[in-house]
């Protein structure tokens, strides 16, 4: 697995990749996670200890969580939103952060949907309803359809919440070009509102945005991809992370996100980044037993099949692996979680790993010149 071909040249997972007018100067990039800390939607000093740990890291480029375009829009009350202009200044320090360091960052943008007014992971996830009653609201959802038996029922979305919520993400986007952001992704995944709609098995319509037709259930997430690009510059990229599956019956299928993935790519969509599940339980898992680059071979079908670059995720944790995915065109990009919160350093050690002709380089200059003269005797 671990390429060694040809020592002069970096190895695959460490080329430069560009979208539009962004370059990511390796494949490496941040996924996108809550860290459940926020006020009202604000950045606290966490957030920018956060993610200084993977600026300083060597990584390509990153991606700041999942950040409500409204309040009610908020999964927790600790998630970051950007749903006032005062919210700006603080998504700037951490856009700062990244350029000191020259590393491209985006913003996921986020709308919960039926999956709003829960309580944080620390606190048991439940709905806030159970949990602290005061500070619960009412989520709204394509069809008032519960999550499970456990869960309220969202309050279905009428023709004019449409419209709001569509302008909302777009004034976000304009919000999020003013904090300095590089690109935009579109939270398009997870069982959270763009994908709820997308999915049969949230949305329940029976007019223009919803019901078994696949157009219907693409008017929403096509609307807000339109209304993002309508308001921002032309050369600033946006992906969107789609649950390519919903793993349960009866619920989207690859075939239908490729036939979403093409159009996204008409609307000005540039990247799919390639996630899975979460439309009914836990994010992220349409599988019982997730292993170890389980969703690649989505990552790949979608590219393949939309003719879209992608990015792959989930429990990509090893330099050989992350190396593989690019080199054998699984995916354009390697999106990375958990190992990073376990090792900041893996791309140092990627590199290292992979046979870099200098691996130090990936480092800031700082840290590179010490490195480089560093000797095990
Ligand atoms: C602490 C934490 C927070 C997360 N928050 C988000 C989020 O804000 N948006 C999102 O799309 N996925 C979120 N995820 C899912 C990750 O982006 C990623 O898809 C998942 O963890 C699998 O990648 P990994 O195995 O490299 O961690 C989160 C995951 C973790 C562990």
């Amino acid at each position: 697995m671990t390429a060694l071909a040809d020592s002069s040249q970096p190895p695959p997972l460490f080329t430069a990749f560009s979208i539009r007018k962004v370059t990511f100067r390796n494949r490496i990039v941040v996924t996108p996670m809550c860290q459940y800390v926020a006020d009202d939607g604000h950045v606290q000093l966490w957030h920018c200890a956060h993610h200084s740990r993977f600026a300083l890291s060597g990584i390509g480029g990153a991606i700041v969580e999942a950040t409500g375009v409204t309040r009610d829009g908020r999964i927790t009350l600790g998630c970051l939103g950007i749903y006032l202009d005062e919210h700006v200044g603080g998504l700037k320090r951490i856009v700062d952060i990244y350029h000191s360091q020259g590393i491209p960052v985006g913003i996921q943008l986020s709308h919960a949907g039926r999956k709003a007014s829960a309580a944080v992971p620390l606190k048991g996830a439940a709905p806030l309803a159970d949990a602290d009653p005061d500070r619960a609201w009412t989520a709204m959802a394509p069809s008032a359809v519960a999550l499970t038996d456990r869960w309220p029922i969202p309050r279905e979305m009428t023709e004019h919440d449409i419209e709001t919520i569509i302008e909302a993400f777009g004034i976000a986007a304009e919000r999020a070009c003013r904090a300095g952001f590089d690109f935009l992704e579109i939270h398009g995944a997870h069982g959270y509102l763009v994908n709820s709609y997308f999915s049969p098995i949230a949305n329940r319509r029976s007019d223009s945005w919803g019901g078994a037709p696949l157009e219907n259930r693409m008017r929403f997430p096509l609307g807000v991809a339109a209304e993002i690009r309508r308001r921002i510059p032309a050369e600033m990229p946006v992906f969107y992370r789609a649950s390519v599956v919903d793993g349960l019956e009866g619920g989207v299928t690859i075939e239908d996100t490729a036939a979403l993935a093409r159009e996204l790519k008409a609307c000005g969509v540039d990247l799919i980044d390639c996630s899975s599940g979460g439309i009914t339980g836990p994010s992220g898992r349409a599988f019982e037993r997730p292993a170890p680059g389980y969703l690649v071979p989505y990552a790949r079908e979608v590219r393949e099949r939309a003719g879209v670059p992608t990015m792959a995720v989930g429990l990509i944790v090893e330099a050989g692996q992350a190396n593989a995915i690019v080199a054998n065109g699984d995916a354009d990009l390697v999106a990375m979680g958990r190992q990073l919160l376990a090792e900041p350093s893996f791309p140092y050690h990627a590199a290292q790993a992979l046979g870099h002709p200098k691996p130090e380089s990936v480092l800031p200059e700082s840290y590179a010149f010490f490195l480089e003269r560093r000797n095990f005797g």
